[in-house]
C-alpha cells in the first residue's frame, strides 16, 4: 500500500499574505530530499498555493503516521525560522500549538492522507487552496462524483454507475455520516450544500470499494477559539479506470462559485483555478485561488508535477472570476459579499454590542390614536 500525503501550513507571507519566499521553498525541498534519502519518504515534492506551503510526500506508514507529521511539523518550524529571518508576515501562523506530540490533529496544519494499492497506472490530482476553507471541496466533489451533467463516466463507464460513497463531518459537532450516491443524493445535498459546517472528508467507489478522494478538514478557527486565518484547504482526487477522468475532475473549477474566505477569511468571492505562477491572491487579498497539480504515481515515485490549470481552457473561468469579484465586491461591507455574523472571523461584534449597549432603546409604541385591530 502506498499512502499519499498532503500536508500544508502557513508559516509566513510575502507580502502580506499573498505568496511564499522562496527561500522557505528551498528550506523544505532540501528538508524533503533528506527524509527521501533518510528512507522515511519514498518520495516527495513541495508546492504552494498563495501563502501555503504544500508537502505532497508517499510512503508506507498510512495516515496519522508520527514520524511522517512529526516530519512535516519540523519542516514548518524550519521554514517559521526563516520567515521570522526575513521579517515575512504572520510568521509561524499556523503553527498553533508549542506542544507538538507526534500528530498534527488540532495543531493548526492541514493535512489530506490517502492510502491505496497502487494500480497498473495511477494517475492523481492534488488541489491546494488559498484564502478559503474545506467546506469549498464540498461543490466540485459532488460534481465529480456524484453529477452526470459534469461526469460521463457516471453515465457510460459500468464500475462508475454504482455511484459513490461520501464521507461528511459536521465540524461543529465533531460527528461523521456516510452516503451513497445517486440513492441518497439529494440528502447528501442537504448537509454539504452548508459548507461552512458540513465537510465531506473522503469519498469511496462503491463498486470498487476502493478510496478515490480525501480532503483537509480541519477548521482553524474553530481549533484556536480565535482568528487565525482560513485554512486553505487540500485536497487529493485519484482518478481514471472506473474513477472520475482527469478532465471529469478538472471540470467542476470551469465555474468560478462562491466561496467563503478572501479579504479577513470573511467574505464570500469567487474562486479562481490558476496555474502556479498564478497562485498569488493579490486584489481584496483574493479572488480565492485553487491550483491543480496532476501526478502519475508509479512504485511510489512522483511523476510530475503537471500544472494543470495553466491551460487555456480555464481563461474563461479566471476572466468570470473577475467579473465576479467586481459584482461581489460592490456590496462592500453589506452580505452575501460579508459573511453572515455567525461566520464573520474578525468579530468586532461583540465588542461593539458591549459598547452600544446603553444606547439601544425599545421601539417606539403604537400610538394610542389608532384604532385596535
Ligand atoms: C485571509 C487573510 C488575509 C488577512 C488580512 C488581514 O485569509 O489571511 O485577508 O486576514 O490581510 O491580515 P492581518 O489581520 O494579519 O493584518
Ligand atoms: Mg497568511
Ligand atoms: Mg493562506
Amino acid at each position: 500500500m502506498t499512502t499519499l500525503s498532503i500536508i500544508k501550513a502557513d508559516t509566513g507571507g510575502f507580502v502580506g499574505h499573498c505568496e511564499v519566499h522562496p527561500d522557505m521553498l528551498v528550506a523544505a525541498t532540501t528538508a524533503v530530499e533528506t527524509a527521501i534519502a533518510q528512507g522515511l519518504l519514498i518520495d516527495g515534492k513541495v508546492s504552494r498555493c498563495g501563502d501555503d506551503i504544500s508537502l505532497i510526500m508517499t510512503h508506507d506508514h498510512g495516515p496519522d503516521a508520527e514520524p511522517v507529521h512529526t516530519f512535516a511539523w519540523e519542516t514548518f518550524l524550519r521554514t517559521t525560522e526563516i520567515a521570522k529571518q526575513l521579517g515575512l508576515y504572520g510568521a509561524g501562523q499556523d503553527l498553533l500549538s508549542d506542544a507538538f506530540s507526534g500528530n498534527l490533529r488540532g495543531m493548526g496544519p492541514g493535512y489530506a492522507e490517502l492510502e491505496f494499492t497502487e494500480r497498473a497506472s495511477e494517475p492523481v490530482i492534488c488541489f491546494l487552496a488559498d484564502k478559503t476553507e474545506p467546506g469549498a471541496w464540498n461543490l466540485p466533489l459532488y460534481k465529480m462524483f456524484a453529477d452526470p451533467f459534469n461526469t460521463a463516466g457516471l453515465v457510460i463507464d459500468e464500475k462508475m454507475h454504482d455511484g459513490f460513497r461520501f464521507e461528511v463531518y459536521d465540524l461543529y459537532e465533531e460527528k461523521r455520516i456516510t452516503f451513497d450516491t445517486p440513492r441518497d443524493s439529494y440528502d447528501l445535498l442537504m448537509f454539504i450544500g452548508a459548507p461552512a459546517r458540513y465537510v465531506v472528508h473522503s469519498v469511496e467507489s462503491i463498486k470498487l470499494g476502493v478510496p478515490a478522494a480525501a480532503t483537509s478538514t480541519q477548521r482553524l478557527s474553530l481549533i484556536a477559539g480565535r482568528y487565525v486565518g482560513k485554512d486553505d484547504p487540500v485536497m487529493i482526487v485519484r482518478c481514471q479506470s472506473g474513477l472520475p477522468a482527469v478532465g471529469e475532475v478538472l471540470e467542476p473549477f470551469s465555474f468560478p462559485y462562491a466561496v467563503a474566505g478572501c479579504m479577513r477569511g470573511s467574505h464570500h468571492a469567487p474562486i479562481m483555478p490558476v496555474g502556479l505562477a498564478q497562485a498569488t491572491p493579490a486584489r481584496f487579498d483574493g479572488p480565492p485561488r485553487v491550483v491543480a497539480l496532476g501526478f502519475q504515481i508509479t512504485g511510489g515515485k512522483l511523476i510530475g508535477p503537471r500544472d494543470m490549470f495553466a491551460d487555456p481552457s480555464f481563461d474563461r473561468a479566471r476572466s468570470q472570476a473577475n467579473e465576479a469579484m467586481d459584482y461581489f465586491r460592490g456590496h462592500g461591507p453589506f452580505e452575501p459579499h460579508r459573511l453572515p455574523l455567525s461566520e464573520l472571523e474578525y468579530t468586532t461584534m461583540s465588542a461593539l454590542e458591549a459598547k452600544m449597549a446603553d444606547r439601544w432603546e425599545p421601539m417606539p409604541p403604537v400610538p394610542a390614536t389608532r384604532a385596535p385591530v
